[in-house]
């Protein structure tokens, strides 16, 4: 009989349809949420694939021959992304991450670069662009996405010592190739590159001071180099507290070293503490959501890859945009840019996650109990 087999895939994490209000202004920019936060932010998944295996994202154990990822047909293309990035600048969104998996395996994604670059704030300014990328594609494509409009990049890179940076991995990536990455990041004026370390206690603490002083020396103010503390998103990575090298004690053992200077956040909002060299050879910064928890002002939205909107990195449920997207009002009308707009309005204006600061409080598994989203999935 015509059984009806829905992929696995689809069913991951709940996400109900938004609610269309039935009236609503056009957005002017301006939306917050319960706690006061405005909308600024939004990270896009462009595919949940990625070649390497870090085991603190996708362990192979987990994410084998057989793991089931979205299904071509799911994907957002590139015009739907477009339409959604337009309705999020409109209520204030003035950023956008492109993120995976890893993006740059998702096929000719100059091509929606290009897309996003043509968007314009209500006050007439370009986005702010940038992508985060293991770096293993990079050399090949820096240009490319530069030339589309690209203007910024992030590549995480967890050791410079070979061995341990395969090992990280799993899938014995040479470092070399990340670096060159980097290299042709900065020569086609990508620069200045940020470079993503996560940091666990007992994989790669070793590797702090190396690294940082490798960073400085080749590349001086071109990288910013940030120390992340390792988080328990998702549900598959085994994440233990003990694990984390709080940012305090990262700072420390580069203190022994090299002088640092605090330097002023450049935005409300920002993930990183900075830091400078006090003889000016660069930045350094501690993203430090384990051990001081920065929801307070966290205006990051996120779209998965197949048009889910997560209003937290470790929420369990979505909203289906792509259902607006793809569907139709019950006269038969597809949804426009406005009523689209409207749902994501108040979505945003009854969003009160703040997760890591309900976990520093030792509140955070009051939750639903249900299966956090993965980082694979949803991107940093
Ligand atoms: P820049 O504007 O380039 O500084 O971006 P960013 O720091 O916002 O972005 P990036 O994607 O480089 O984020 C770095 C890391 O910070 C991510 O890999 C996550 O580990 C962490 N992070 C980013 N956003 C959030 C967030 O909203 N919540 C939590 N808990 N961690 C986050
Ligand atoms: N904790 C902290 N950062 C993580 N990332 C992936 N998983 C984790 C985790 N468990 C980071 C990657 C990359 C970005 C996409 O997210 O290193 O910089
Ligand atoms: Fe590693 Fe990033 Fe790939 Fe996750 S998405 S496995 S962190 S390279
Ligand atoms: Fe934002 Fe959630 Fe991260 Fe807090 S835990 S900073 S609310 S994404």
């Amino acid at each position: 009989m015509g059984e009806t087999i829905i992929p696995l895939a689809d069913l991951r994490y709940a996400a109900p349809v938004p609610r269309v209000p039935a009236a609503a202004p056009a957005p002017n920019g301006l939306v917050a949420d319960r706690l006061g936060r405005p909308l600024h932010d939004l990270r896009i998944s462009v595919t949940d694939r990625c070649n390497f295996r870090c085991s603190y994202c996708m362990p192979k154990e987990v994410f084998d021959r057989d793991y089931k990822f979205l299904p071509q047909t799911s994907l957002l293309s590139f015009e739907e992304i477009t339409r959604v990035a337009r309705i999020f600048v409109a209520h204030g969104v003035a950023k956008l991450r492109l993120t995976g998996g890893e993006p740059l395996l998702r096929k000719h994604l100059e091509g929606l670069i290009e897309q996003l670059a043509a968007l314009r704030t209500p006050a007439g300014e370009p986005l702010d662009i940038t992508l985060t990328t293991n770096g293993s594609l990079l050399e090949r494509k820096a240009r490319a996405l530069r030339d589309a409009g690209l203007k910024r990049v992030t590549v995480s890179l967890d050791a410079l010592d070979d061995a341990i940076f395969r090992r990280m991995n799993d899938v014995d990536f040479p470092v070399a190739d990340v670096l060159r990455g980097i290299d042709a990041a900065i020569a086609v004026g990508l620069a200045p590159v940020k470079v993503n370390m996560v940091v666990k206690r007992g994989t790669n603490e070793h590797e702090i001071v190396p690294l940082a002083r490798f960073v400085r020396e080749r590349y001086g103010r071109n990288v910013v180099l940030r120390f992340i503390e390792y988080m328990d998103v998702g549900a598959t990575n085994g994440w233990r507290m003990d694990e984390v090298l709080p940012s305090d004690e990262v700072r420390a053992l580069l203190a022994r070293e090299f002088a640092l200077e605090r330097l002023e956040p450049n935005a409300n909002g920002e993930t990183a503490e900075r830091w400078r060299y006090a003889d000016g050879a660069g930045e350094v910064g501690f993203i430090s959501s384990v051990t001081k928890a920065f929801c307070r002002d966290c205006n990051r939205a996120r779209l998965s890859t197949e048009g889910k909107l997560f209003l937290c990195l470790f929420a369990s449920r979505g909203h289906d945009l792509r259902a607006l997207l793809r569907g139709q009002r019950p006269d038969g009308r597809p949804w426009s840019d406005d009523e689209i707009a409207a749902a994501i309005g108040l979505l945003w204006s009854e969003r009160d996650d703040r997760y890591s600061e309900l976990r520093s409080a030792g509140r955070a598994e009051a939750g639903s109990g249900e299966r956090r989203i993965e980082m694979h999935y949803i991107g940093g």
